[in-house]
């Protein structure tokens, strides 16, 4: 009954249509001017038949529709781009940006298409608009000599997951659960996964990356300079320019590791033993991540609706320590051997995303996702845990949505020793776990705004229980309801409401890198970091400090 990991995200916007007086005319660059301006620029040549698809081409929502998770953004009312470019080689993205940039059609990138916003393949700002769709380039260069490994954006992270193992049982990388996210936009989140109590996340764990920036050049780690590096290593997508390949460090892993998935009803104590794991599930073991999948199911026999609390479970180790250590540390749950699976990393990489039990690891290498539907979600960090009186009343508001669903992360162990200002991604010591909030529907003919009516709600109920001043997000949650950049004017003070939310003050040096190194916001969308306004930094160039 527990859902994979990939099978729980969709939206539908409400969507914006541009009133006739707001419409101006632009001139749309034709794809033979964009082909042709590509080919000047490229290193390599490229044929056009495999790598531009126009909307009157048959191949078009097939490419379109490929990789995008949320299909809120693939109803008919949400506009579509005028082309979509599938570079072959790093100097075709080059050209990619130069070329947007000397047409003036807007550009969005998309490595996995995950983003819960779809802003890597919609816009409600923007138009007209193209997608750079990196899926074509994901190779994956593991070097376990070097404890490292080269993977190009459009690659999931199943392969990478994959091709480490191929090569070593006892190395792995500490990413995302859910096993088709790309490589590219995944990291510039942030990108947890069930090691992060161990490792800390994806972004921890970057050593170096390959950048096309807003002038269309090729930077790495030294050529780019530390400044553009700590902000692209959890920042968000799609700001600062586009990553075409992320060096990866590669981290130990036990040849044998546990998983199990113990599950409880209200009937069984579930919001006791619920309030149990807020108090210990950052402070147990760093090989021990259990997370809570929490849904609501019929009660069986007698009618009626239950809730279900599903606690999934990786331990870097072996059933028999880990029964000792929940025996010491979490006794509530219950845990027997029988609970418990012993498997390798990349098998336990399987279990994790849902894969029925005996799924080939090879199934990684299709690189696509299992599962798609209409979704909303919504993201909170917990400081204190939730008193079961407040527990009661999330379920109660769970029996009035036909597919509520929330997962709660645990963090602490190495979550709580890395700085908040080491990256960008700011949720660090202090955070018991994380929440995440989803409602999904499977028929476009649903009643979006029902749904997201209701997450809302729930959303506003948490408030008392959850971090406040700033309340805040996950960046890799993207969330509109937190606030949007408007086309023609990036409003500056709104934007610091939902920076505050994504990064405390680490939005301060977002701001600062993004000035330096992309000052006409070439690299924008509805919550892309904004430069500084040219007012702000006239007047700072006069201040002492006036160093940006
Ligand atoms: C089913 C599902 C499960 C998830 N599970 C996890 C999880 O376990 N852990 C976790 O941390 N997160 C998880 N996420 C969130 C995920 O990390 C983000 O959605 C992430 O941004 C996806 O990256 P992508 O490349 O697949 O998406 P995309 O939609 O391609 O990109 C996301 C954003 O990054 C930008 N971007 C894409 N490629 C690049 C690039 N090469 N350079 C610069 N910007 C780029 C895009 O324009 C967009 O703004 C999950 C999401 C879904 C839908
Ligand atoms: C459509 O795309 C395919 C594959 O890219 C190409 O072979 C074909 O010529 C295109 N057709 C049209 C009408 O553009
Ligand atoms: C549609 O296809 C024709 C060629 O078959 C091409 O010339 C034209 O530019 C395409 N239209 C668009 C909007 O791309
Ligand atoms: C629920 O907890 C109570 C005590 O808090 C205990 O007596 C009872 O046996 C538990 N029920 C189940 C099904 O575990
Ligand atoms: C859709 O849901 C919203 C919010 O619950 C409601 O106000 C609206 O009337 C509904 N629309 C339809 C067509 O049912
Ligand atoms: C830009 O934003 C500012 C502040 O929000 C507002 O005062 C101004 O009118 C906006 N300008 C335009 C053109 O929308």
């Amino acid at each position: 009954m527990v859902h994979s990991s990939c099978s729980i995200l969709s939206i539908f916007i409400i969507l914006l249509v541009a009133s006739p007086e707001l419409t101006v005319s632009v001139k749309v660059p034709t794809v033979d001017e964009f082909f042709h301006c590509v080919l000047d620029h490229s290193e390599i040549a490229l044929p056009y038949s495999i790598s531009f698809y126009t909307p009157n081409n048959s191949s078009f929502n097939t490419v379109l529709e490929s990789t995008a998770q949320n299909l809120r953004y693939l109803l008919p009312s949400v506009p579509k781009p005028e082309f979509i470019f599938t570079p072959l080689h790093e100097s075709h993205v080059q050209a990619a940006v130069i070329c947007s940039k000397q047409l003036g059609i807007h550009l969005r990138v998309r490595s996995g298409g995950h983003d819960y916003e779809g802003l890597s393949y919609a816009s409600e700002i923007e138009t007209p608009f193209l997608v750079v769709d990196l899926s074509r380039l994901r190779s994956v260069r593991v070097d376990i000599e070097d404890n490292s490994a080269w993977v190009q954006a459009g690659a999931t992270v199943g392969e990478l997951y994959y091709r480490i193992s191929e090569k070593s049982r006892t190395h792995g990388f500490p990413a995302g659960l859910c096993t088709s996210l790309g490589i590219g936009g995944h990291i510039t989140g942030g990108a947890y996964g069930s090691m992060m109590r161990k490792y800390g996340l994806g972004a921890d764990n970057v050593i170096d990356a390959r950048i096309i920036d807003s002038h269309g050049r090729v930077l790495d780690r030294q050529s780019m300079g530390e400044d553009l590096f700590w902000a692209i290593r959890g920042g968000g997508g799609a700001s600062f320019g586009i990553i075409t390949a992320w060096k990866v460090k590669l981290v130990p892993v036990p040849s044998t590791v546990t998983v199990f998935t113990v599950t409880k009803t209200l009937e069984q104590n579930a919001t006791k033993i619920l309030y149990r794991w807020q108090q210990v599930a950052d402070k147990l073991d760093e090989d021990l991540f259990i997370r809570v999948i929490i849904q609501a199911a019929s009660a069986g026999d007698r009618g009626g609706r239950t809730i279900t609390n599903s606690y999934n479970a990786l331990f870097l180790g072996d059933a028999n320590r880990l029964l000792q250590v929940m025996e010491e540390s979490f006794p509530e749950l219950g845990l027997t051997r029988k609970d418990c699976l012993e498997t390798s990393w990349i098998k336990s990489v399987l279990y994790i995303a849902g894969y029925p039990s005996n799924t080939p690891p090879e199934v990684l290498l299709q690189g696509k996702s299992t599962f798609k539907n209409y979704f909303k979600a919504k993201s909170d960090f917990v400081r204190e845990p939730i008193p079961e009186t407040a527990l009661e009343g999330i379920w109660k508001r769970y029996f009035e949505e036909d597919n509520p669903f929330m997962i709660w992360n645990p963090y602490g162990g190495m979550m709580s020793q890395i700085a908040e200002d080491a990256i960008p991604f700011p949720h660090r010591k202090g955070t018991l776990f994380k929440i995440q909030y989803i409602t999904s529907w499977q028929d476009p003919q649903e009643n979006a705004s029902k749904h997201i009516d209701w997450i809302r709600k729930l959303y506003n109920y948490m408030a008392p229980y959850v971090s406040m001043f700033p309340r805040t997000a996950y960046v890799n949650y993207r969330d509109l309801d937190l606030g949007m950049n408007k086309k023609t004017n990036t409003s500056f003070i709104e934007a610091s409401v939902w920076g505050a939310k994504y990064f405390k003050d680490n939005f301060n040096r977002l701001i600062q890198v993004k000035t330096k190194v992309d000052p006409d916001n070439f690299f924008r969308h509805e919550q892309s970091i904004p430069p500084l306004p040219l007012s702000l930094r006239k007047r700072k160039r006069r201040g002492v400090h006036g160093k940006i």
